[in-house]
């Protein structure tokens, strides 16, 4: 495989938002990033990736861009970026940005012109369609549900927004569009940025028959996913703006890529001269322990995960690199997913971290992730602050909830978990802002925060900090990153086990994902144990003994 410099990527995103503000006006900023980058090195990331930081209304927070040109006024201005790259460098850590191109803000000038003329030069930036017999052009359901078209005030027309409505989708198809996202990009690469995290660009092409299709739920709509999501003649735009931006640039890019892709344009996507660089693996997001799928049955759906995550690896072989996640701002945080509650302790807590961190691939944390940051759930749905949580809370009662249940449904799956404002110390607003942030701050915060666990040798913190040392140590980083993955123990309930091996170096990688202790054979002989979250010994009367949760990871010959 022909080596690139992101290869080695231990990466770190950042939800600007909620990460440090400095200006004292409860909402982070990008001087708040450079403050922190001793403690983003001592953790021992090397990539930074910022979810957008452009001028932005920010009713999807900041996924909705008014212009591309400019940082929002609330995270400050170019110089802090400048800033903030040319102090990364100088500690080995590399910037990428988010680059949000499915669509706009509606208050983008470009939308604004279209609004006013939507037969003229700018209504084709967009996708503008007559309703039909008074309704929308199609049923298609919004990805944050209700319909996917908003009608244009005085007129016959409809535009279509896959997110939310003030998210217009731009029209791909218009090549000048096109040439003035490249432009765009490439000013940025230019600036000094080393690459993107690419929003929804599964979504860029649209399959124009839109058929309306029998509807799926109590609100008249249908999951359109077929006709708007990795469509034949997608790898059209992804390889013109892959040639005319990111190649030249030796950019690194992460696609935000449905996991329903298929295997045989994986290659396309990410082969050695694939549109990107890598994309995320999402195969674990919709597993909750908590959900009505896996209540109490927490064993089945580590096996359930395991046969996904082991599938995923069958399906990429050989076709490019994956890049592992378990968390990130769309997301509840990872050990409410995956342990129940009851059990989340240290030792569930970092075997929950190592689960899918030595597969083959790059791997990146998110903010908070790394001290073990929780939920915060809450007691009425006015504490909410994201369009899609009310508009999912509206479907949930349209599907007859009681208000309760919403909540609770809310509770559960809402993204907002991950946004709370980042907890660094015990101090007011956990050190996050000396002003009332702009989003409630996880009152655990007391309990659960960077300072503390920096300090403490035994902490979470410490482990991911030793989780991310073995992978970058010379003697395994190109094991853990190329070397094969064969599945081991693969029918133990409970048991995530698998060798990576190069050349003729091995390494077995076991994570006891379960709330029961496990004796398991030795595979071959153990030369040495190159990272355990417990300290108690290994071997007994010949076996593999696993205390709960344990993770261990072993040198073999
Ligand atoms: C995916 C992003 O991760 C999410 O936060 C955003 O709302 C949508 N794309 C729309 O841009």
């Amino acid at each position: 495989m022909l080596k690139k410099w992101w290869h080695n990527t231990i990466g770190y995103q950042i939800y600007p938002k909620s990460f440090q503000d400095t200006n004292g006006d409860g909402i982070g900023d990008l001087k708040g990033v450079t403050a922190h980058l001793d403690d983003l090195a001592d953790l021992g990331i090397n990539v930074i990736w910022l979810c957008p930081v452009n001028k932005s209304p920010m009713k999807d927070h900041g996924y909705d861009v008014s212009d591309y040109d400019e940082i929002d006024p609330m995270f400050g201005c170019k110089d802090d970026l400048r800033e903030l790259i040319a102090k990364a460098e100088e500690r080995g850590i590399k910037i990428l940005m988010d680059l949000v191109v499915n669509h706009t803000s509606s208050e983008h000038p470009w939308f604004q012109k279209a609004l006013e003329d939507p037969d003229g030069e700018y209504g084709k930036y967009y996708i503008i369609q007559e309703g039909k017999d008074g309704k929308e052009p199609n049923n298609w359901r919004s990805i944050f549900g209700g319909s996917a078209w908003e009608w244009i005030k005085d007129t016959n027309l409809y535009y279509l927004h896959l997110f939310t409505k003030w998210q217009p989708d731009l029209n791909w198809e218009n090549p000048v569009v096109r040439q003035q996202i490249y432009d765009m990009v490439n000013r940025w690469l230019d600036l000094g940025i080393r690459g993107f995290r690419v929003d929804a660009i599964s979504h860029l092409k649209k399959d124009f028959t839109y058929q309306n299709l029998p509807s799926d739920g109590a609100d008249g709509y249908v999951n359109g996913f077929p006709y708007f999501s990795n469509v034949d003649g997608i790898g059209t735009f992804l390889s013109e703006l892959q040639e005319t931006t990111f190649k030249r640039y030796d950019a690194m890019t992460i696609g935000e890529v449905d996991d329903d892709l298929p295997a045989d344009v994986l290659s396309d996507f990410i082969g050695e001269n694939g549109y990107f660089s890598t994309i995320f693996d999402f195969c674990h997001a919709k597993f909750h322990v908590n959900s009505a799928e896996w209540k109490d049955k927490p064993v089945e759906m580590i096996d359930a995960l395991k046969k996904r995550l082991f599938a995923r690896q069958d399906t990429i072989k050989g076709k490019g690199i994956l890049c592992n996640f378990l968390e990130n701002h769309d997301l509840p945080r990872i050990v409410e997913r995956l342990i129940p509650a009851k059990e989340i302790d240290f030792y569930s807590r970092s075997m929950v971290g190592g689960i899918n961190f030595f597969l083959p691939g790059i791997v990146f944390l998110y903010q908070g992730q790394a001290i073990g940051m929780m939920d915060y759930p809450k007691e009425s749905i006015e504490a909410f602050v994201d369009p899609s949580t009310f508009i999912h809370y509206d479907e949930y009662l349209q599907n007859g909830m009681t208000k309760a249940e919403a909540l609770a449904q809310i509770n559960l799956k809402t993204r907002e978990h991950a946004r709370t404002p980042m907890q660094w110390n015990d101090g007011p607003y956990a050190g996050f802002s000396s002003a009332d942030p702009w989003f409630q701050v996880n009152p655990n915060y007391r309990q659960i925060n960077y300072d503390a666990q920096k300090k403490d040798p035994d902490s979470l913190y410490a482990f991911y900090k030793k989780m991310i040392s073995l992978r970058k140590s010379d003697e395994f980083q190109e094991l853990f990153l190329y070397g094969e993955f064969t599945p081991v123990y693969e029918s133990e309930p409970g048991v995530i086990g698998y060798e990576r091996r190069l050349d003729d170096k091995s390494v077995l990688v076991i994570n006891n994902a379960k709330s029961t202790e496990t004796i398991l054979p030795i595979p071959g002989t153990i030369k040495k144990v190159l990272l355990s979250n417990y300290e108690n010994p290994v071997l007994q009367n010949g076996n593999i003994k696993l205390q709960r949760y344990q993770l261990l990871i072993l040198e073999c010959v």
